[in-house]
């Protein structure tokens, strides 16, 4: 199956599905000599695991991430680094009943058509346990670029939003609610519209805002690969995601040149930056922030009319254990990307110049 790896040099590919044996990932052109903070990683994956508040779903998974090759006494050898993170709670028979019944909006009608063959349980490959590979993967990439600061917080969950912009944020809030979210008096908001729609069986989306500090000038591989088009890829690429905004995004197609564009200082940093940090697909020295929009969880546990394999009308009833809104464990993963990317530019950008 081709599409399982990401980046050029740092480049990771993983493997397994939600309800197998195990979940896992081959990073290549991790370079050595990097001293791996191990409980750091584990840290990462603590963010993204299940099970770890009322507003998410409630599989128990310890999410130990096992190290197989390419470290050695805690440092990379320069060797693909192979992991594993064990499956541990998984509850099959809750998804008996779509063996040949496609939810709605999930991957199921699209797996089947592509491959003729599913794995069923738990949405298999196709359900966002896989990103916790990505974590792992992300992690060692923040490791590598530690002098690069990325944070990501929930910005939205239905209609409440919050408001002001980042700069106007405490950044180093946004562990303190189980909605990752820095602005607490929305967090509380957010919480309880999770709650509540959880209690009808329902589900909902979210955006999850990213800023990206200390990236130098000069990074990016134009013109196909751009480094806010591999960003957008990256976000693209995680599950549930409908939407990348980048910079002033849409609402800059609302603007006027003249008061979109962003005013040079003597040093090359601008007074605004409506270009987020990214001109001609080349970093400018500036904060790289984008939004990224999920979509509600496709597996509401309420009825719905739905058609299974042989093309028949059915009723259907999600069962087994979801997320009722995907944003709070998504933060991490949306992180993981922009690390991965940035890890891989970092690195492309040393053999592009002399
Ligand atoms: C962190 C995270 C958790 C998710 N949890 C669930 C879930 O519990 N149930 C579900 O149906 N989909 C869940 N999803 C979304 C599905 O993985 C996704 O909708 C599915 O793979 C179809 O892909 P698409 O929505 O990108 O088209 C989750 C996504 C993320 C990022």
């Amino acid at each position: 199956m081709a599409g399982n790896s990401f980046g050029k040099i740092f480049k990771l590919s993983t493997f397994g599905e939600s309800h197998g044996v195990a979940i896992g990932g081959i990073i290549d052109g991790c370079p050595s000599g990097l001293k791996l903070n191990l409980e750091a990683i584990q840290n990462e994956l603590d963010r993204r695991k299940p099970g770890q508040s009322k507003i998410v779903t409630q599989r128990k998974e310890p999410d130990i991430v096992e190290f197989y090759s390419g470290v050695f006494e805690g440092v990379t050898t320069g060797t693909p680094i192979g992991f594993v993170i064990k499956n541990t709670n998984q509850k099959s028979k809750d998804y008996s009943h779509i063996k040949d019944v496609y939810r709605p909006s999930h991957a199921d009608y699209t797996y089947d058509k592509k491959y003729g063959v599913r794995d069923y349980r738990g949405g298999g490959r196709s359900s966002a346990r896989e990103t916790a590979c990505r974590v792992v993967a992300g992690a060692i990439a923040k490791q590598l670029i530690h002098k690069v600061e990325i944070r990501a917080f929930t910005s939205s969950v239905g209609d409440i939003f919050v408001e002001q912009p980042y700069q106007n944020l405490d950044l180093n809030a946004i562990e303190n609610n189980a909605i990752r979210c820095p602005d607490e008096a929305i967090a509380k908001k957010m919480i309880s519209k999770i709650e509540a729609i959880k209690k009808e069986g329902d589900t909902i989306g979210g955006t999850i805002t990213c800023v990206i500090k200390n990236v130098p000038a000069g990074l990016g591989e134009p013109v196909f690969d751009k480094l806010h088009a591999e960003l957008g890829k990256a976000m693209l690429s995680i599950n549930a995601v409908k939407g990348f905004e980048y910079g002033s995004g849409f609402c800059g197609s609302r603007m006027k040149g003249s008061a979109h564009n962003d005013k040079f200082n003597k040093d090359g940093s601008t007074q605004t930056n409506l270009s987020g940090g990214v001109q001609g697909g080349i970093s400018n020295g500036m904060d790289i922030y984008f939004r990224v929009a999920f979509k509600p969880v496709a597996t509401t546990l309420q009825k719905q009319e739905t058609i299974n394999s042989k093309g028949e009308t059915v009723q259907m009833q999600g069962k087994g254990r979801h997320d009722p809104c995907v944003v709070p464990r998504a933060v991490p993963i949306v992180e993981a990307m922009a690390a991965l990317v940035l890890a891989d530019y970092f690195l492309l950008d040393k053999i592009t110049r002399l």
